[in-house]
């Protein structure tokens, strides 16, 4: 075991502790999450102004491998998917800069990255929260490797998570399974601003069971991308009473987890996403991203509801519906999607999910997709 418990702090060697000419690589899966609690607004940089909680999903995942390739020192990373303009380059390079200030291991190699989604794009699933954890994940790993270390995993994971939240807020929750909480809040030990947690306390196994049916509205690009949109949050005249309203409903969605109150939960979780699209309408300027179909949608479930069948919903910053319902409710529900919720979606486009296991580690370092 190293002295040094987290070796990803205060590395002063500028040479990695790697055998000349022996090249390595990292590949990882991380999945994406839906935000029960929104993420809306930052401070200081790249810090929630409230703490978020969320599901992390199982079926919506990036795989990403990490190779160090010869090359000039220090060359950083050099091409995604073969592609040496990739437009996803500018942000990736960003976060490995990011993690070079603390990882010195990493600074003196040049790296090729391959990644994958197995989900089609603009559907309303965070790709940056799956792709950003998996390229975190691959880059902690590298960073041990070329140090010749062996982490502990809580050590290697915050790590991660600390470093995904720099590249976006979200993918930093992506790095555990089930519920993950991000933000310092005072009543939860070990809460930080800095990196997600696993979500305290005995959470009931049958919440860990929730499914969640995406129904993608639209597969437009989005008219307000996120970052813009937390922007809109400085300044904005409900913020002061969003924060509350956000430490609240997460003391009451972490009680909900652990009592199995799944209805307790559902209506939190359409509170939040509510909350989300009113802070979206009434920002400077202010944007509508619900479309008609979202609105249908939306009431169709709640009538759904009222009538006995467990079912909620929650909204990204975007037009698309994530389908809350129990997994014992799994075949009533999906029957319910399918005659009266899918002929909404562009092409019935319909993402069945579910609460997952988090990230892990690919063997045999297959390149992905
Ligand atoms: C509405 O994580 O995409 O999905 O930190 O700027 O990358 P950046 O923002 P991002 O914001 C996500 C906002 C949200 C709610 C959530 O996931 O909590």
């Amino acid at each position: 075991m190293s002295e040094n418990p987290d070796p990803f702090v205060n590395r002063t060697e500028d040479t990695p502790a790697v055998t000349p000419g022996v090249l390595l690589n990292a590949t990882w899966q991380c999945p994406s999450n839906i935000a029960i609690i929104k993420y809306w607004g930052k401070k200081n940089g790249q810090f929630p102004a409230n703490p978020s909680l969320s599901m992390t999903l199982d079926q919506a995942y990036t795989q990403t491998k990490v190779s160090v390739v010869p090359g000039d020192k220090g060359n950083g990373l050099l091409s995604l998917n073969g592609d040496a303009d990739h437009p996803f380059l500018p942000k990736m390079r960003h976060l490995l800069n990011c993690i070079r200030e603390e990882v010195s291991a990493l600074r003196g190699v040049s790296l090729e990255a391959h990644t994958a989604n197995n989900f089609p794009h603009s559907t309303g699933i965070a790709s940056s929260a799956s792709g950003i954890g998996a390229f975190a994940l691959c880059l902690v790993d590298l960073g041990y490797q070329l140090a010749g270390e062996t982490p502990r995993r809580n050590d290697f994971m915050s790590a991660a998570s600390r470093f995904a939240r720099m590249g976006s807020g979200s993918a930093c929750r992506s790095l555990y399974s089930g519920f993950t909480v991000w933000g310092a809040t005072p009543w939860i030990t070990g809460s930080s601003d800095e990196y997600a947690i696993p979500a305290p306390g005995l959470i009931h196994p049958e919440m860990m069971q929730i499914k969640d049916a995406i129904l993608v509205i639209s597969t437009k690009p989005k008219e307000l991308p996120s970052s813009g949109g937390h922007q809109l949050m400085k300044g904005h005249p409900f913020l002061g009473g969003r924060i509350l309203q956000a430490d609240k409903n997460l003391e009451e969605a972490l009680s909900a987890l652990v009592e199995n109150d799944f209805e307790k939960l559902g209506n939190i979780a359409e509170n939040e996403a509510l909350t989300l699209h009113a802070l979206i309408m009434s920002a400077i300027p202010g944007t509508i991203l619900l479309k008609p179909s979202t609105l249908e949608v939306i009431h169709l479930i709640r009538e759904t509801r009222h009538a006995g069948i467990p079912v909620f919903f929650t909204l990204d910053a975007g037009a698309n519906v994530h389908v809350l319902y129990p997994g014992h409710s799994a075949q009533m529900v999906e029957k319910f999607i399918g005659d009266a919720l899918q002929p909404f979606c562009e092409n019935g486009l319909v993402i069945y999910d579910h609460c997952g296991s988090g990230p892990m580690k690919v063997n045999g370092n297959q390149p992905p997709g």
